[in-house]
């Protein structure tokens, strides 16, 4: 049975607000492959950070579609794992809860998260490269789909490099950093801005921060709290030892 420390159980369950960012850590027990984990088979020789811009798809739109189109195939096979589940039940012991994550998956959704907000967009979307129309319903034939407004190139509706985030999106997750009392920053290795900013501005708010990541020494310091481990591991034991 983990042990967590007694100051951060006390602190989730007076928490009014708790904030949580996920990152590609919180899906890779569900065979989600990370960004910055080295890609295997197939795609082994390219850089994702190569692929997901806009550069790269006007250079080359099938190398790129075929890379989502791989993507997507994990993605709909992948299945919520316990990691997800328990951020669905902190959801109903926190009086208000905010979900943000950069991963474009749609999990947290499948597991029964309400209100999530996509800072990258989702994958299982799509939109013109020229036009930004949305495309609803099955994809058009043909090697790369094309836009039945204008004729051009559909793309995922993701976030790529050198791109904006949603500007929604964002501003609702900047308030939550700004406002809430706790912070979970789970699975993410907080080298993409402005999303890595987030759990700066929450401790610089005054905020308990907690870090759930593979990468990281288990550490407690005041209001600041590492927790070394699997996601799907350690959220559902501090989500029971909590409110359990
Ligand atoms: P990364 O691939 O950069 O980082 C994943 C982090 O999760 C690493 O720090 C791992 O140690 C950790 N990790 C792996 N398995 C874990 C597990 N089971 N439990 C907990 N932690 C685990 O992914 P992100 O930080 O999400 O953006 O990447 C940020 C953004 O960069 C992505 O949204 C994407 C990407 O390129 C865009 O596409 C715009």
């Amino acid at each position: 049975m983990m042990k967590f420390p007694s100051d951060l159980l006390e602190a989730l369950r007076a928490a009014q607000h708790i904030a949580v960012l996920t990152g590609a850590g919180a899906s890779a027990e569900s065979g989600v492959p990370t960004f910055r984990d080295a890609q295997t088979g197939l795609w082994a020789q390219f850089d994702p950070e190569e692929l997901a811009t806009p550069e790269a798809f006007r250079r080359n739109p099938k190398l790129v579609w075929e890379w989502y189109a791989w993507r997507r195939t994990l993605v709909e096979r992948a299945q919520p794992n316990p990691g997800h589940f328990a951020l669905v039940e902190m959801e109903r012991h926190a009086p208000q809860f905010t979900l943000i994550t950069q991963n474009v998956d749609g999990l947290h959704q499948l597991a029964g998260s309400r209100n999530v907000i996509e800072l990258h967009g989702n994958i299982r979307r799509y939109k013109c490269f020229a036009c930004e129309t949305p495309h609803s319903g099955p994809l058009p034939e043909g090697e790369i789909p094309t836009c039945a407004s204008c004729g051009g190139l559909l793309r995922p509706d993701v976030v790529w490099f050198g791109e904006c985030l949603p500007a929604q999106a964002y501003r609702v997750a900047l308030e939550a950093a700004q406002t809430c009392d706790v912070f979970f920053s789970v699975g993410t290795s907080g080298l993409v801005e402005p999303a890595a900013s987030l759990p700066r501005i929450a401790r610089r708010a005054l905020a308990t921060v907690v870090t759930i990541n593979l990468d990281v020494k288990t550490e407690w310091s005041p209001n600041a709290y590492a927790i070394h481990g699997k996601s799907g591991e350690v959220l559902p034991a501090l989500v029971s030892a909590a409110w359990g």
